[in-house]
C-alpha cells in the first residue's frame, strides 16, 4: 500500500503495553503507519526510557505524554530534560498557570536548539475528560462547564506560547474558533464504527474528529488490540482519506 504523508503526520499510536519489548514490536511493526509514537505515564513508570533510545535511533518521533504540573522552574527544567531524552512531543497541565507554561516552552526551546532540534510540539490538557460538570462545579469549585473552562484553559495556552491542546474530538471545534485553525488539537478516545469500545464513553470515530479540525488522532486498541493491526490501520486511513477529502 502506497502510505499517505499527510494522513501518517495526524496518526499518533499510543504505546499501551506493558513492556519495552512489546513496545518494540508494536514500533517495527507500525512505524511506516505512524507519524508519532506515545508513550504515557503507566509505560514509563514501569519501563523507562530504554525505548526512547530505541526510537531514536530508528528516527522515530515520540509524544512522552506526562501531564507536567509544578512550579515553573521545575518545570522550565523537567522540559528541558524531556527534550534532551528525544521526545519531540509533550505536554503538562494548563492549571500550572501562565507563567508555567511560558517557562516550559522556555526550557524545552533552549534545550532543542542545544541539541539541535527542531522546536517541540508543547500541548495543554485543560480539564480531563474524566473530570465531569459536577465535580468541576462542586468538588473543584470552579463555576464553570467543562466545555466553557476547556476553552479558557486553551486560550491562556495558546497566549502562554504553547503549540496546542489534548482535547476531545467533541470540543475540537469550539478550540479551532477560539484559538485559531493553527492552533493544534490532539484528540484521543478515537475508534472506527467496526472496532472495540473499550472503556471509553464518549468515543468518536476517526472521520468525526478529522471534520471536527483535529490535527492528531491518538489510535490506541482501535489498533492495537485488533488482529490483523496492520489491516486495522489500514481501514483507518482509508476513513481520514474519505474524511479529508
Ligand atoms: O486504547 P485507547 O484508544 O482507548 O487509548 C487511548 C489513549 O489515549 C490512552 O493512552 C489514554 O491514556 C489516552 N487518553 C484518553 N483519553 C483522554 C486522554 C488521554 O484515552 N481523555
Amino acid at each position: 500500500m502506497n502510505i499517505n504523508q499527510e494522513i501518517r503526520k495526524k496518526i499518533v499510536l499510543a504505546l499501551d503495553v506493558d513492556t519495552t519489548e512489546e513496545a518494540k514490536n508494536l514500533i517495527r511493526e507500525l512505524k511506516d503507519y505512524v507519524g508519532v509514537f506515545k508513550v504515557g505515564l503507566q509505560f514509563y513508570t514501569a519501563n523507562g526510557t530504554e525505548v526512547f533510545d530505541f526510537m531514536k535511533e530508528i528516527g522515530a518521533e515520540f509524544f512522552f505524554d506526562v501531564k507536567l504540573l509544578d512550579i515553573p522552574n521545575t518545570v522550565k527544567k523537567a522540559s528541558a530534560n524531556i527534550i534532551r531524552s528525544g521526545a519531540s512531543f509533550y505536554n503538562l497541565h494548563a492549571l500550572g498557570g501562565a507563567e508555567m507554561m511560558r517557562q516550559s516552552v522556555e526550557g524545552a526551546n533552549e534545550a532543542a536548539s542545544e541539541i539541535g532540534k527542531k522546536s517541540p510540539i508543547i500541548l495543554a490538557v485543560t480539564v480531563l475528560t474524566s473530570i465531569s460538570d459536577s465535580v468541576l462545579n462542586n468538588e473543584l469549585e470552579i463555576p464553570h462547564s467543562a466545555l466553557d473552562y476547556v476553552v479558557t484553559l486553551a486560550k491562556l495556552a495558546k497566549e502562554s506560547g504553547l503549540s496546542g491542546v489534548v482535547a476531545s474530538a467533541f470540543e475540537a471545534r469550539k478550540i479551532k474558533e477560539a484559538c485559531g485553525k493553527d492552533f493544534k488539537v490532539l484528540c484521543p478516545g478515537i475508534r472506527p464504527l467496526w472496532s472495540v469500545k473499550g472503556d471509553q464513553k464518549r468515543l468518536a470515530t476517526p472521520s468525526f474528529a478529522i471534520n471536527e479540525g483535529a490535527d492528531y488522532l491518538v489510535i490506541g486498541r482501535a489498533v492495537t488490540a485488533a488482529e490483523d493491526r496492520v489491516l486495522a490501520m489500514q481501514k483507518i486511513y482509508a476513513e481520514i482519506e474519505e474524511a479529508l477529502n
